[in-house]
């Protein structure tokens, strides 16, 4: 019998270096956790055009929404780990949808962490019919108005909602927040008058602002977004310190094989390495991660890190998810 076993396990062990010295074999999926055309899908599939180009296989993007990000991320976390299904997720998906959700999956353990990838701060927009030329316009329209506004978010727990959080305690400015699938759904409304505000990715709304659609108030940082210099930041426009950046990452079922997650780090890093990658991604606001936080290891130590600073925040906000 112990023979048996012996040999089972070989068997098993030579199959997963077989599997992982010919993949991939196949078309890669990476769950987008978030509706077509919004920030985490525009950056998934910048980045999974040039991923291509290195793993000799298509990139899917397959877009599984609601829960603020974590159907999505549930749908990964149960998939094999053979290196086809890749969760794309940021700072609402991986790291506040824990202090929400009864997830039915631990966020740390039964993930692999694959790459740190691009970040952006949060701008603070507006409906075009907002009376605000600053931001303290805006605030003390907000304030001023008969029942709570409306800020679009894409759903409790993702980032848009996160940041709306953190826009209600240091501005004292009760929010209704109004969930899509989304930012790219909840921006359409915004444009469309529907909602009052979002703080959103500024790689969402930026083109947008630039078209005139929306109004831009700040941006959460203590720095201007280069490809938006327009923009004030918090500080100079008057929530000094109300700093916020959204990270995105890649992560792979636990117990993936290493050698696939280095495959798949190396395509993501020569993507994020490409030029023409750098100038789109940058057009939108976005900032490469720093060159010594590129491994797997870096995104496991960050996520534990974001975790640590973001929960207590969020857990004070007693959100209520049915
Ligand atoms: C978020 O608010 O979590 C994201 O911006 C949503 C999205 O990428 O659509």
């Amino acid at each position: 019998m112990r023979k048996l076993v012996l040999a089972v396990l070989a068997m098993l062990a030579f199959t997963r270096t077989v599997s992982a010295e010919t993949w991939p074999a196949h078309p890669i999926t990476i769950v987008v956790p978030f509706a077509a055309g919004g920030p985490s899908d525009a950056m998934a599939r910048i980045l999974g055009e040039h991923m291509k180009q290195s793993l000799g296989e298509v990139l899917l993007i397959e877009n599984v929404t609601g829960a603020g990000g974590s159907i999505g991320v549930g749908r990964a976390v149960r998939a094999a780990p053979d290196g086809y299904t890749v969760s794309f997720g940021h700072l609402g998906t991986h790291v506040a949808n824990g202090a929400i959700y009864k997830l039915g999956y631990d966020l740390v353990t039964d993930l692999e962490p694959v790459v740190l990838l691009p970040s952006n701060p949060m701008i603070i927009v507006s409906k075009n019919a907002v009376p605000a030329k600053s931001l303290k316009e805006l605030l003390a329209w907000l304030k001023s108005r008969p029942e709570p506004p409306t800020a679009g978010t894409a759903g409790a727990g993702s980032g848009s909602h996160i940041a709306g959080l953190y826009f209600e305690n240091v501005s004292g400015i009760k929010l209704q927040y109004v969930p899509y699938r989304g930012t790219g759904p909840a921006l359409n409304d915004l444009v469309a008058g529907q909602i009052d505000i979002i703080v959103d990715q500024t790689s969402n709304s930026i083109n947008q602002v630039r078209g005139g659609n929306i109004r831009a108030y700040a941006v959460t940082d203590s720095k201007r977004v280069p490809n938006a210099p327009e923009v004030p930041t918090v500080d100079e426009a008057g929530l000094p310190g109300f700093h916020m950046t959204l990270w995105s990452g890649l992560w792979v079922p636990k117990g993936t094989p290493k050698e696939i997650v280095a495959k798949l780090n190396a395509a993501a890093v020569a993507a994020m390495a490409d030029p023409a990658v750098q100038k789109q991604l940058e057009n939108l606001g976005l900032q490469m991660p720093p060159k010594d936080q590129l491994t797997p290891e870096a995104l496991g130590a960050w996520q534990k890190a974001e975790i640590a600073k973001w929960w207590p925040m969020i857990k004070a906000a007693n959100v209520k998810v049915d």
